[in-house]
């Protein structure tokens, strides 16, 4: 979490750097803050709060031409405007910015730094601290920076600068991600490629324990040891009007109503020009070689899994496990002979996925990663990526990105299933497509959508999803996605476990949603829906074509039994969508969140 951007070159900085932020402020954004290089002085400007009110704070027009910002997600030390980013040192001289966690900051205060006055609760006034200390031992700068970076343990991407040093912004990189922009007679520093390029496509990839040194006109990547590194830089492929809302009021509505193109992506980019499936051989190599799939994931990307799950046991004809990421390494089941681990992460950049990827790594095992952002940490990490396709998904609340990974999913599960030469009834591309119409109706749909909402979930304090089969999945993440931009109490449940203890809950107008867009299923969770009704719950029942009665709430068209949850997801997103529009929340930056989850 947190975004860090950084600028040296001629033009104003103060804008570029507002400007980055506000593309980052999606990795966190609960306090902010600039510093700036003006003549011999160093200006500093933090707020808690957004983006919005650092613009407000900073309102001088003096031109300055170097400096560092960052949009904060707080992990040592309340949301205020002391623990705000960039932290200064004792004697004033150095700023520094910083994305992670420095897990030793108690030991280095207590052997480096006894005496020292902070002026902050945080972890990354340690990292600063150190940098004067060391100067005074060096009297280098470079070599100051190196030493501190060195004795760093945990995650961290830093931007540093010198008030006496007009010319460097010093950065280094560990676990946390971080790119140096490269232009002419400019260069810039950021968390994300989206934070700057309306500056420069031109990136260079830093890798972890190294440090750079970032002047106007040339970058230098060295190694922890001072060794000078040579890397190619790489055009980032991210349109910039993809980072933009144009006429939307929100990103998440931008991004729901984004799926039915991104479905049509997805078909293109793993189709050739004869229609076959188009994967990587090795990727191919890998699943037929393992005997069992580990999926590893969080939160949304988790719930795909659980989707996925079914497609490659009932299509690839392989066990697969589901594991939260979090949880993974507490309670290790006993592996497979052959295991592949696969890593879903929107963002392929969360700690928890990250850590198990380390440790099985470490243990020898292949992986692989899909993801949104192909050149992030869990992508570079692994043994294969498999892309997205998705387009940069700015919403807090993932949307697009869970449907794409269903979707790849399934033409991974169907692809695993022709290599090994296995029977299908299924097209995929078909299917994809068929489903890509579906979608695009339910995005016109949005006004049945919003009416459902004001006349069911008005001032409610909590919701119900109940589901059976592949619906339990798709309520879990109904649920999810209500509760973390509405803020509305809601639990996914199986139809079944309700009567074991949570029909406890439901009491007069306790609204209960239900998906039914599973034949073999449709009369069990109409009976539960029964249950709840007979205790008081005002149900609202979401079903397919086909399998519809006359009292359901609202009817999604027919798709291929095993790709319902691309549908019946996107009433739950809009559901989700105009909860929180009707309570005045935050759509896209929901509380207490960030998009990229890089701490433990
Ligand atoms: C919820 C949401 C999160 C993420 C989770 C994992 O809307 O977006 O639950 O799914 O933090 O993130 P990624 O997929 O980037 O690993």
């Amino acid at each position: 979490m947190c975004g860090i951007v950084g600028y040296i070159g001629q033009h104003d900085t103060k804008e570029i750097l507002l400007n980055g932020l506000e593309k980052l402020e999606y990795r966190g954004y609960d306090s902010a803050g600039i510093a700036v290089l003006n003549d011999e002085d160093i200006d500093l400007y933090k707020v808690k709060g957004r983006i919005a009110a650092l613009r407000k704070r900073v309102n001088d027009t003096a031109l300055s031409t170097m400096g560092i910002g960052h949009t904060r997600w707080a992990t040592h030390g309340e949301p205020s405007a002391e623990n705000a980013h960039p932290h200064q040192s004792a004697t004033g001289r150095f700023v520094l910015v910083h994305n992670g966690v420095i897990e030793n900051y108690q030991e280095l205060k207590r052997d480096y730094l006894n005496g020292v006055a902070f002026g902050s609760e945080t972890d990354t006034e340690v990292i600063v601290q150190l940098v004067e200390k060391n100067y005074e031992q060096y009297q280098d700068t470079a070599e100051a920076f190196r030493q501190t970076v060195s004795l760093l343990k945990g995650s961290y991407a830093i931007g540093l600068i010198d008030k006496e040093d007009q010319d460097t912004i010093y950065v280094a990189k560990n676990k946390s991600p971080l790119l140096v922009g490269l232009g002419d007679g400019f260069n810039v520093v950021a968390s994300d490629a989206m934070a700057t390029l309306k500056e420069t496509d031109q990136y260079l990839e830093i890798y972890d324990q190294e440090v750079v040194l970032v002047n106007r006109h040339f970058v230098e990547v060295q190694k922890l040891n001072g060794a000078v590194v040579n890397r190619r830089p790489f055009t980032a492929q991210i349109d910039v009007s993809d980072t933009e809302k144009g006429t939307y009021s929100h990103f998440m509505l931008k991004e729901i109503d984004e799926q039915p193109f991104v479905m049509r992506r997805i078909i293109q980019e793993y189709q050739d020009e004869h229609d076959q499936l188009k994967l990587d051989q090795d990727i191919r190599g890998a699943m037929k070689a393992c005997d069992r799939i580990y999926i590893i994931a969080a939160g949304t990307s988790y719930h795909a899994g659980l989707v996925g799950k079914q497609f490659l046991e009932k299509m690839a004809g392989i066990p697969v496990e589901v594991h939260v990421a979090s949880e993974f390494s507490y309670n290790m089941p006993l592996l497979s002979e052959k295991p592949l681990f696969v890593f879903i992460s929107q963002s392929g950049e969360t700690a928890d996925s990250r850590s198990v990827l380390v440790k099985i790594k470490e243990m020898g095992h292949p992986a692989l990663t899909m993801t949104n952002v192909p050149g992030s940490t869990l992508s570079r990490e692994a043994d294969y990526t498999l892309h997205l396709h998705a387009g940069p998904e700015i919403a807090v609340a993932s949307t697009k990105a869970y449907t794409a990974q269903i979707a790849v999913l399934a033409i991974l599960a169907v692809d695993t299933a022709q290599a090994k030469d296995l029977e299908l009834d299924f097209d995929p591309m078909q299917e994809l497509a068929i489903v890509a119409n579906a979608m695009e109706v339910l995005t016109d749909q949005k006004e049945a959508i919003e009416t459902l909402v004001r006349e069911n979930l008005g001032t409610t304090r909590n919701a119900f999803f109940i589901g059976r089969g592949t619906d339990y999945f798709v309520c879990l993440e109904g649920a999810l996605k209500l509760k973390e931009i509405s803020y509305i109490q809601a639990e996914g449940f199986a139809g079944g476990e309700l009567k074991h203890g949570t029909i406890a809950l439901i009491e007069d107008g306790t609204p209960v949603i239900a998906l039914a867009t599973q034949e073999n299923v449709n009369y069990a969770i109409r009976s539960n829906v029964q249950e709840v009704v007979a205790r008081g719950a005002n149900d609202m029942v979401f079903s397919m074509k086909g399998l519809e009665q006359d009292t359901d709430a609202f009817v999604v068209r027919h798709v291929h039994e095993l790709l319902t949850p691309l549908v019946s997801v996107v009433p739950m997103q809009l559901l989700a969508y105009y909860a929180a529009l009707h309570r005045d929340c935050d759509v896209d930056k929901p509380r207490n969140l960030a998009k990229s989850v890089t701490v433990e």
